[in-house]
């Protein structure tokens, strides 16, 4: 059977009737040329680099050992090693069904969200200056952030921390915005590089872009303090500088909601411009859903709708709206006072298991009479714990003990549980024996990064492992 394309059109006057033609495929090339060109679209795509959190799950699923442990899964988990739906969740879910769901929903969760972020006091919803947006959760609202930038600050680079969420330098890389980094960890004291962060935002031209943490860093488990932050906005309306806070972990910090955006209160009163990306995947364990939001804060109204219109076209180019339902069930939660008042307390529960975990953790392998210090599992905060485990460790632990974690050493404590915990210190007590007190350091860079635009297309993992200078494992820092 042959095919036809028949272009005849129907005329409105018989005169002007355009010639019938008719096109016989089979007469538009060979059976050899046409299956070639059919296999040839694609030949130039390699295989993407395995995805450093799904290599760690998969592994973790294939291993059969009853003993395995996941470690390097970003999410909480309860004391089983469960994921969990939070009770206020399940509370809202139940009240939101068979709710209308029009577009007005936004309205009110990009309000509770940024009052959540700013402070229910600061004033900044009535005067109108924050340009708000739902998004694809907190990857989304980076990137939304990203592809911003790139259009209207287009001679911009983005400083990040080093270490960082490595998806931080594949967002900025896609929305081909030049990174930087700026100095954070130190790995001989396990501490904040304080000098050398302020030596670096000061380096900075004037007017740089700064990605901050403002709580639970991730990897590295360490904040500056209330002071320092306030030195660190201090530096910045000298140089001019504009912070973007990425919030993925708000509550995970201290267990306290409010305490946690100490940051931004600073950087807030001290009269900065500031953006923000907000998640909600973590504190109400809505991973699925993919609830975020992006907020801009601007210098008046008018900026702030020319803002806000921007968001919304950047973003209906590339995926139009977030899904409704999880921004329904987080606006039910923060606008009904009891709702919100559950959530609180199941947040602070949940900081309250894994800061038990770092504690029992801790006393195990100083009871084993561990050579190593491990004091920065204690002093670390939120859900991970940057162990300074070297990559030999790692693998030792996994082929092993059935230990799963990435390759930067980062072990989430949500994945620590009362059942595994004496396993896990025998496993860590036993591949670190032959370490000495301090020895667990984490090899970064000593200085910043100068500025580059990563691999856009294919990311072979020399470009990588370039960039990293010379160890793509750093690439394992993961969600
Ligand atoms: C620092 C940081 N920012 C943003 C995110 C994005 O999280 P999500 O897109 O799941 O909300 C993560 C996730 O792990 C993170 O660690």
């Amino acid at each position: 059977m042959s095919a036809h394309l028949n272009l005849s059109c129907k005329s409105p006057t018989p005169e002007l009737k355009p010639p019938k033609i008719t096109i016989m495929w089979r007469n538009l090339g060979t059976k050899r040329s046409i299956s070639k060109s059919r296999h040839g679209w694609w030949r130039n795509v390699p295989i993407a680099p395995k995805d450093p959190i799904l290599g760690v799950t998969e592994a973790f699923i294939a291993d059969t050992n009853p003993n395995k442990i996941n470690l390097g899964v970003g999410s909480y988990r309860d004391d089983e090693g469960k994921p969990v739906v939070l009770q206020c969740v399940g509370k809202a879910a139940a009240l939101i069904d068979g709710e209308f769901q029009s577009g007005e929903s936004d309205l009110s969760f990009v309000t509770e969200s940024v009052k959540l972020a700013y402070g229910e006091n600061s004033g900044l919803m009535q005067e109108r200056r924050v340009a708000g947006v739902p998004a694809l959760s907190g990857t989304g609202a980076c990137r939304l952030f990203a592809e911003f930038q790139r259009r209207f600050q287009p001679e911009s680079s983005i400083y990040l921390p080093m270490p960082t969420w490595s998806n931080h330098h594949m967002i900025w890389r896609d929305a081909l915005v030049p990174q930087r980094t700026y100095r954070y960890y130190d790995s001989e004291s396990k501490r904040l590089h304080f000098a050398a962060l302020m030596n670096d935002v000061k380096n900075a031209p004037e007017r740089s872009l700064f990605l901050l943490h403002p709580c639970a860093h991730n990897p590295t488990g360490i904040d500056p303090s209330e002071e320092q932050w306030r030195e660190i906005s201090h530096l910045f309306q000298v140089k001019k500088h504009f912070p973007f806070f990425d919030m993925a972990y708000q509550g995970f910090a201290t267990g306290d909601l409010q305490k946690d955006t100490k940051a931004l209160r600073v950087f807030l009163n001290d009269g900065h411009l500031i953006g923000c990306a907000q998640s909600f995947t973590k504190n109400m364990g809505l991973s699925g859903q993919r609830v975020g939001c992006l907020s801009i804060l601007c210098a008046d109204e008018r900026q702030a709708i020319a803002v806000k219109s921007q968001l919304h076209q950047i973003a209906r180019a590339m995926y139009g709206k977030p899904p409704v339902h999880g921004a329904l069930l987080v606006s039910k939660i923060l606008s009904d006072p009891d709702l919100k008042a559950l959530w609180v307390h199941e947040v602070k529960g949940m900081v309250d298991r894994i800061s038990g975990m770092r504690t029992t953790l801790h006393g195990k392998l100083e009871k084993l009479g561990s050579s190593v210090d491990w004091k920065h599992i204690v002093k670390q905060i939120g859900m991970f714990c940057y162990s300074g485990l070297k990559p030999e460790h790692v693998d030792r632990l996994a082929r092993e003990f059935h230990i799963y974690m990435t390759y930067d050493g980062r072990l989430s404590m949500a994945g620590v549980t009362n059942a595994n915990v004496d396993y896990l210190a025998n496993a860590l007590h036993e591949v670190t024996k032959s370490e000495g007190a301090s020895s667990l350091v984490v090899s970064l860079p000593k200085a910043p990064i100068a500025e580059q635009t990563l691999p856009i297309l294919a990311d072979s993992s020399a470009q990588w492992e370039e960039f990293f200078d010379g160890d793509s494992r750093q690439d394992f820092i993961v969600d």
